[in-house]
């Protein structure tokens, strides 16, 4: 550990107090990473010899491995990542070569090019788990572009919509997750590198090479802007939590029409569990914790929030905080994307039962009351209330819409007499799903528009995805093969 102006050692509470080892494994890698651009940077310009800058690459290298092979363990008596792969390189490399690593950075842009490299890289894989489950609801719908159900409003029967509709409204919901996950990205992948502590720094670095290296968009210039932002962490911790506000209203559905009494869904019972006691208990156990854990990820985006409200510029400790509530809210949110995608893939529908509800409860009568607007010129109003008491009237009588020849009755008595057949027509919820065309509609020629809509900006998506993981992947294979020249004897500037 540092401790206070050059001594080397700190009370053993006051450093089970500060460390964060446990938090910074995930950063080792990238710490590794972001100091061999760091090394090629500096001996590029100058300011490292060959014959150091080979030192220390040889002993990073050998970091590397360990690392990979789980064998670097991160010390907490040195503090967090930063300080024991500096040690591991002192003393793989010696302090005179070794102890030249640090020129010209500080823990403060590392750690946040670290938490900017391990961000970036889990939010393609999040986008990659979330073009999984949008695959499903899509693949869903266009199985079941013709299934007529109750669309529901207030939890009550509203107007039948198909489940080919319900399922592209989610898909069409978690694409704005989509756009949403790469406008984090795009935030993230700035380079924050060579900022140093807050004020740049008298050594002539060279911040694009390193960025290039680090396969950064860019760079973010301003060095005390970048040290002290966190904004990268808040607007990704944003996008997840409102990732998992929509994948809590998935879940509420599932729990929902999965129970006997919607019965519209059947689990698959390798997505469900039972109870200890209750023998016969078949329950969305996965959809109700994707429900409840959705609250962590929002308190975790408030977490950070309240971190840095208030903070003056400059780095602060308090900033070390922000990492814990990104890896939980990430680690939650890959979850509930990749159970969440099993529930919907193996889940079984059942359309008669769904049909049956849509022609119980009245739910064509918007459509009835539409009719004796466009036929019988009534103001809508006028016809609402007609409507309105023909439910009332059936509804006393223990009748739904399926009694045709009651409803005709009852239009006859109120001067708006419709033929039956007719009537049968506006009051089928099949019939009416049909007609119900308008733009973004749930008739079936609308879904399966926005469907092949949706699957086209879904492949964009995965597209840009692939993209970028090519461009990340790129960058670390022109580092390591710099380094590998360097190992061999390559002199830097006749490399870069
Ligand atoms: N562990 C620290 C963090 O996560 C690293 C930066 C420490 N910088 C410092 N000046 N103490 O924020």
């Amino acid at each position: 550990m540092i401790g206070a102006r050059g001594r080397d050692s700190a009370h053993d509470a006051v450093l089970n107090y500060t460390e964060s080892t446990r938090t910074d494994e995930r950063l080792a890698l990238y710490d590794i990473w972001g100091s061999q651009a760091h090394v090629l940077m500096l001996t590029r310009q100058g300011i490292l010899s060959d014959r150091h800058a080979r030192d220390i690459l040889a002993a990073l290298e050998q970091a590397r491995r360990d690392a990979q092979t789980g064998r670097l363990t991160l010390e907490p008596r040195l503090e967090d990542v930063h300080m024991n792969v500096e040690r591991y390189v002192v003393e793989s490399a010696g302090k005179e070569a070794g102890g030249r690593l640090h020129t010209a950075r500080s823990r403060n842009d590392q750690v946040i090019t670290d938490a900017r490299l391990y961000v970036r890289e889990e939010l393609l894989n999040l986008g990659e788990r979330l073009v999984a489950l949008c695959r499903a609801f899509l693949d869903l719908a266009d199985a079941h572009r013709e299934t007529v159900l109750p669309g529901y409003t207030h939890t009550q029967h509203a107007q039948p919509i198909t489940l080919g509709f319900w399922a592209t409204a989610h898909a069409s919901l978690l694409l704005d997750d989509a756009r949403r996950l790469s406008a984090a990205y795009e935030t993230a992948n700035r380079s924050p590198l060579g900022a140093c502590a807050l004020a740049g720094t008298d050594f002539p670095t060279d911040r694009h090479l390193t960025a290039r290296l680090l396969g950064f968009a860019s760079v973010e210039e301003h060095a005390l802007a970048v040290v002290s932002g966190r904004d990268f962490i808040a607007e990704a911790l944003f996008a997840l939590a409102m990732l998992m506000t929509n994948l809590s209203r998935v879940a509420a559905e599932l729990i929902y029409w999965t129970t006997f009494e919607f019965g519209l869904m059947t689990l698959h019972d390798d997505y469900a569990l039972g109870s200890s006691i209750m023998p016969q208990k078949k329950n969305p156990d996965i959809a109700e914790l994707a429900r409840g854990r959705a609250g962590k990820v929002h308190a975790r985006l408030l977490e950070v929030l309240t971190l840095l409200k208030g903070l003056p510029l400059g780095y602060h400790r308090d900033l070390q905080e922000d990492k814990a509530p990104l890896w939980e809210a990430l680690d939650i949110t890959a979850g509930s994307l990749n159970v969440l995608t099993g529930v919907l893939r193996t889940v079984r529908v059942h359309p008669d039962r769904m049909l049956d509800l849509a022609w119980s409860n009245f739910c064509t009568a918007t459509e009835l009351a539409n009719y004796l607007v466009v036929e019988r010129h009534l103001s809508f109003r006028e016809a609402h209330g007609l409507v309105g008491g023909l439910v009332a009237w059936l509804a006393e009588r223990g009748l739904t819409f399926r009694a045709t020849d009651a409803c005709a009755d009852f239009l006859a008595t109120r001067e708006c007499p419709i033929p039956v057949e007719v009537l049968k027509d506006i009051l089928d919820p099949v019939a009416a799903i049909g007609r119900n065309r308008s733009l973004g509609g749930t008739s079936p020629r609308e879904v399966e528009r926005m469907a092949a809509a949706l699957r086209r900006a879904l492949d964009d998506f995965a597209a840009t995805l692939r993209e970028r993981k090519q461009a990340i992947e790129a960058a670390r294979v022109q580092t390591s093969a710099l380094v590998a020249k360097v190992l061999e004897g390559a002199s830097v500037a006749a490399l870069i």
